[in-house]
């Protein structure tokens, strides 16, 4: 599928199953973006990628493969430079780049990190890569970069937004007759609360910006539709034993409600059972060690079991993959988990 999108509470391996998804991707012939959306970026150590926010290429030398690998870290300014030098004409392009406000939207408001992830996955759709990776952040935060573009679609078609947008230019220019006396009250209350430079810069700034900011509105709602398609995007669960049941309910529910197609449940970091029996004689804290190890195999086996049952009828693949016996880092650890999931 083109593109893959993988969820899942902190710390429990997405970056590193996204990128070894994207690798697998990559080795099969596809020019693959992998894309983090968390700001926390790990990506960068699992990858081996420095911090800038454009695309970059991974050297797949070691390893036999057709295709590419790219990884990029999601940059709200670059993503966001880049729709305005696309979609708005370039004198407005300009006004709209140096502006004051638009200097403190990017760095200053709220959610910008998950407002723009829609617009980046459009924006590699648009690159031409022909499979797409995402690696989201940890829970809290993991259904925003869907939330937030449909709450956004909705606020700048309500009819206040539309009127601000619409009518202030007219209004600055002057013969009030021009405009309805809806928007001369609204525009002069709001002088008096915020006083009228403040008021000046933000609404000519968002009278210029509106249309990106309906432009964003429409391509999030063409983006949520190619994510909500089975045929283009799966989502992916990623988990570890004692959480797979919890996780792995609480995502299907959310994933379902807002109609996201879940393809796969990742369990990952099962210990391998210890191989053999210590002989005896062996002194006996290591005895007892082997022994609380075995244990936790053994849950672990009962937890992914229960797990395997009770998604089974809801969720296509379950995957189990197994503790490593080091950190995911670098492509040949990476390449370790591609085993691990063709099994
Ligand atoms: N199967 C595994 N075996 C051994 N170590 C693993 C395995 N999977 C992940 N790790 C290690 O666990 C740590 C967390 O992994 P990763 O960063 O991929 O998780 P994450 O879910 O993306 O975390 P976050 O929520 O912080 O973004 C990393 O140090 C990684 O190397
Ligand atoms: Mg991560």
């Amino acid at each position: 599928m083109p593109i893959e999108i993988f969820l899942g509470t902190g710390g429990v391996g997405k970056t590193s199953v996204a990128a070894a998804t994207a690798l697998k991707a990559a080795l099969a012939g596809s020019k693959c973006l992998v894309l983090t959306i968390d700001p926390a970026r790990r990506l960068q150590t699992a990858l081996g990628i420095d911090s800038n926010g454009l695309e970059q290429r991974v050297p797949l030398d070691l390893l036999e493969g057709k295709g590419e690998l790219w990884a990029a870290l999601l940059d709200v300014r670059a993503s966001l430079d880049r729709a305005v030098l696309r979609y708005a004409k370039p004198q407005e392009a300009k006004t709209i780049l140096e502006h004051p406000v638009y200097q403190i939207l990017i760095t200053s408001l709220a959610g910008m990190q998950e407002l723009l992830a829609i617009e980046r996955i459009h924006q590699a759709l648009e690159d031409g890569f022909t499979s797409i990776v995402i690696d989201t952040a940890p829970s809290r935060h993991a259904l925003e970069f869907l939330d937030k573009p449909e709450f956004f679609t909705h606020l700048v078609s309500t009819p206040l937004v539309k009127l601000v947008g619409r009518t202030y230019k007219l209004w600055m220019a002057s013969p009030l007759t021009l405009i309805s006396k809806m928007s001369f009250e609204l525009y002069s209350r709001v002088e008096e609360i915020l006083g009228t430079a403040l008021v000046h810069q933000i609404l000519e700034f968002f009278s210029i910006f509106r249309k990106i900011a309906e432009g964003y509105s429409d391509r999030a709602q063409q983006t949520l539709a190619l994510l909500r398609d089975p045929h283009t995007t799966s989502f992916t669960i990623v988990t570890t034993p004692f959480k797979a049941k919890r996780d792995g309910e609480y995502f299907l529910h959310e994933l379902k409600r807002r109609k996201f197609y879940v393809n796969s449940l990742v369990v990952n970091r099962l210990w391998p059972a210890y191989p053999g029996t210590l002989p005896p004689g062996f002194p006996s804290p290591l005895q007892e060690l082997v022994g609380w190890y075995q244990n936790v195999c053994d849950a672990h086996q009962r937890a992914w079991q229960e797990v395997s049952r009770q998604f089974s009828g809801d969720i296509p693949k379950l995957i189990p993959l197994p503790e490593l016996s080091r950190d995911v880092d670098g492509l040949p650890a990476l390449y370790n988990i591609v085993e691990e999931m063709e099994r």
